[in-house]
Parts: C-alpha cells; sequence; structure tokens
C-alpha cells in the first residue's frame, strides 16, 4: 500500500479525508500544503461546530436569561474546561481566552508589567518570535526595565549551560518558546521553567508551535503561563488561550476594561471579577472557542504516538532528501525537532524559489518568520520553512524537493 494511504500505523487517507482544504488543485497541481507552521487547515468537525453555533446557538455568553443565552454559556465553558483537560491545568478558571498567541503574551507582558520597576531584567531566548519579544519591549521601555537574549547556539538550540550568564538575581520573567517556528526545535522548557523558578522569576511559554505536535502538561513543565491558539492546532483562527497559574492570576491586574469583566462599575470606580472574566472584557470569540474545543476533541481523538512517529519519519525523509539538493543548506540541526525544515540556497534567494513551487502546487514559507533577532544569530536574512503536519505525505515530502530540483535548473544557469 502507498504511503499516500498508509504510513506506519496512520491510515492518511482516512486522515485527509476529513480536511476539505487539502482536496484542491493549485495552478492545475494537487496542493501541497506544506506551510502549517503558519497555520493548519481545519478538520470537518471544527468547521461544521462553528457553522452549527452561528446557525442554532448564536447568543451572548454569561449575560442572558434566555435558552440560546444559555447553551452558548454553556458551550463556551465546556470549551475552557476542554482547554484545561488538554494542558492539564488545575482549574478551568486558569484559562483565559484571548485572540490568539499574540494577544495571551501581550496580555502577560501588560499584567506582569505592573509589577516591574527599573533595573529589572525580562529574559527571552534569541528565537522568539516577535510576539514574545515586542511586548516585552513595549513594558521594560515603560517601566525602565532591560530585555536580555538567552543564548542560541549555532545548530539552533538553547544555550542553557550559559543560562546563568543572564537569569540572575534581578530576572523577574523568563518567556520562553516551547517549539521554533523558524527551525523547528523543541527547547527543554521543563528545565528553563526550573531555571526561572530558582531565581524567583516568573515562567511564560509560547506553544503556538507545540499543540499540534506534543502534549502539553502545565504542571509537569512547571510555567507559570503558556500561550495556545487555536489555528495552529486545527482550530480556528482569531481564537487562542493564556494559562495562568491561580495564584498568579488572583494577584495580575486587568488587561483591557470593558464589559463581564468587572464586580461592581460606579462613577467612583470599579471593582473587578475573579479570573478567568477580569482578562475577557467585551463579548469573546464564542464560535471559535466552541471550534477550539472540537479541534482538542478531534486531537484527543486521534493516535497521538502514531501521528508523532509519521512526522518523524517525514522530519527525517525531508532532511535527507533536501540535504541532496546541490547548494542547499539546512538551518537548524537540534537533536529534538518537530517536522519543520528550514533551509537556505547558495543559488537563489528564497523570494525567487517560492513562486517557482508555488507553481507546482507547494504551499511553504518564505522569509524571517518574525523571528529577525533569530536570522540576525544565525548570519540570515530569509530561509524558505516546510513545516509539516500529520495529514502530509511521503509524496508531498518528495513533490517539494522535485519542484526544488527542478528550481535549481531553471535559476542555477
Ligand atoms: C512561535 C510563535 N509564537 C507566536 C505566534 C503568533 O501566534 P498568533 O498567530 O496566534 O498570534 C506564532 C505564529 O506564527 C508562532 O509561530
Amino acid at each position: 500500500m502507498s504511503t499516500q494511504s498508509r504510513a506506519g500505523g496512520l491510515d492518511i487517507a482516512r486522515l485527509r479525508s476529513e480536511f476539505p482544504a487539502l482536496h484542491q488543485s493549485v495552478h492545475g497541481k494537487p496542493l501541497v500544503y506544506l506551510d502549517n507552521a503558519a497555520t493548519t487547515h481545519k478538520p470537518r468537525s471544527v468547521i461544521d461546530a462553528t457553522v452549527r453555533f452561528y446557525e442554532q446557538d448564536n447568543a451572548n455568553v454569561h449575560r442572558g436569561l434566555h435558552a440560546l443565552s444559555a447553551r452558548a454559556t454553556q458551550a463556551y465553558e465546556m470549551a475552557r474546561d476542554k482547554v484545561r483537560g488538554f494542558i492539564n491545568a488545575a482549574d478551568a478558571s486558569e484559562c483565559i481566552f484571548t485572540s490568539g498567541v499574540t494577544d495571551s503574551l501581550n496580555l502577560a507582558a501588560y499584567t506582569l508589567g505592573a509589577g516591574l520597576k527599573r533595573g529589572d531584567r525580562i529574559v527571552l531566548s534569541h528565537m522568539e518570535h516577535h510576539s514574545n519579544i515586542v511586548p516585552w519591549q513595549i513594558v521594560a521601555g515603560r517601566v525602565g526595565a532591560e530585555v536580555v537574549p538567552l543564548p542560541v547556539t549555532d545548530r539552533g538550540e538553547l544555550d542553557l549551560a550559559r543560562a546563568g550568564e543572564v537569569i540572575d538575581e534581578r530576572t523577574k520573567v523568563v518567556s520562553c518558546v516551547f517549539v521554533s517556528n523558524t527551525l523547528g526545535t523543541i527547547n527543554d522548557v521543563h528545565r528553563v521553567c526550573t531555571l526561572a523558578r530558582a531565581a524567583g522569576a516568573v515562567s511564560v511559554i509560547d506553544a503556538a508551535q507545540a499543540a499540534a505536535h506534543l502534549s502539553i502538561d502545565v504542571r509537569a513543565i512547571g510555567c507559570d503561563f503558556l500561550a495556545l491558539t487555536g489555528h495552529k492546532m486545527y482550530g480556528p483562527t482569531g481564537i487562542g488561550v493564556l494559562y495562568g497559574r491561580r495564584a498568579l492570576l488572583d494577584r495580575l491586574p486587568p488587561f483591557r476594561g470593558g464589559g463581564e469583566m468587572i464586580d461592581q462599575c460606579t462613577f467612583a470606580g470599579t471593582t473587578f471579577a475573579p479570573p478567568p472574566a477580569r482578562f475577557e472584557a467585551g463579548t469573546p470569540n464564542i464560535a471559535g472557542a466552541i471550534g477550539l474545543g472540537v479541534a482538542i476533541d478531534f486531537l484527543a481523538s486521534q493516535d497521538r504516538a502514531t501521528w508523532a512517529e509519521h512526522e518523524h519519519e517525514l522530519l527525517v525523509r525531508a532532511t535527507g532528501a533536501l540535504e541532496r539538493v546541490d547548494g542547499l543548506r539546512v538551518v537548524g540541526r537540534a537533536t529534538h525537532k518537530i517536522a519543520t525544515v528550514s533551509f537556505v540556497l547558495e543559488w537563489a534567494h528564497p523570494y525567487d524559489v517560492a513562486p517557482i513551487l508555488d507553481h507546482a502546487g507547494v504551499a511553504v514559507r518564505t522569509g524571517h518568520h518574525c523571528t529577525q533577532p533569530l536570522m540576525d544569530r544565525l548570519g540570515l536574512k530569509a530561509t524558505i520553512r516546510a513545516s509539516m503536519a500529520a495529514y502530509n505525505t511521503a509524496e508531498e515530502v518528495d513533490t517539494l524537493v522535485a519542484a526544488l530540483h527542478k528550481a535549481r535548473r531553471m535559476l542555477a544557469g
């Protein structure tokens, strides 16, 4: 049986049949979607749940005494509890719905920033996405704190042997990406959080790229905060989560003011609701939260160990075949990686190759991937990034590689 339909114990044809968007042609070629780090496609169950909400239950949450509002509220809070289970949080109130990881990290930076002062240190790894750099720089600029990078090795791994050089008694926050969106590196976030705790700092983990590939257990990781985004884990866009340890959330000020986040509001002043409501001002993305809950159900119904094996086979196949393309260099050689491969070419700029790949039906990402400090560290301006998901096949990897050989024949002269 071809790998197109079955790989190891995974029935890929069946898995792919759940994703309508995969079954289309682009420029007359079957779509080969290798841009999953940007966003994954959505299974039918997530799409249906979102449509069903608008068709049948559409109402605002927490504020109506009518049947539709009760149904919407129940579904929204049930989704929160699914998130709790997905990350093994102690209580659903620790899971705040946001619009995505960018929003989650801004919430964390803004509220934690209220407790920072001049001379305090915020340590971020050198491989962070801009959404885990810029919010901290804004806060640091406001209070006079400094943002210091935790070094990364030439292989694209955290240089934790040098953590002691940057994490010190001035450090109040350590924020680190679980999985690098550019290199695919899986970081030892448990160790990062242990180092943060030993220094008396709060730990924040950006799990944007981790959720679709790894199991996440906030208590095993030992983090204080963790950010998730729906659209990279087979869920809708515009929905995310900030997990925060309840004891810490209780002490934090609100992020945004508005409806639903108050206890009492008078012109003399306002008192605030307990978490999570304190951090969810205004009408939330109800359909998105429900869709995220269904994406979590979808993930829970899969054999994730078999997925991981399959994705690892794709990583090994892609890395080996790419390295056989003349003048191609894979960037990021971490020991522990998800199936994301970044590379550069001696004979062409990534932006000249992407259209050729697109013409072959292959969707990849080119650029700095919102990690300019990492690019500077590696002496690069841009890479081409192929990021695989469980529904990708060995044949699709081969199509990418064949298209690159063709691009070389066209561009290398
Ligand atoms: C590692 C990482 N962090 C943060 C983000 C931003 O996530 P969102 O799109 O949910 O705002 C991304 C998206 O590319 C990412 O890959």
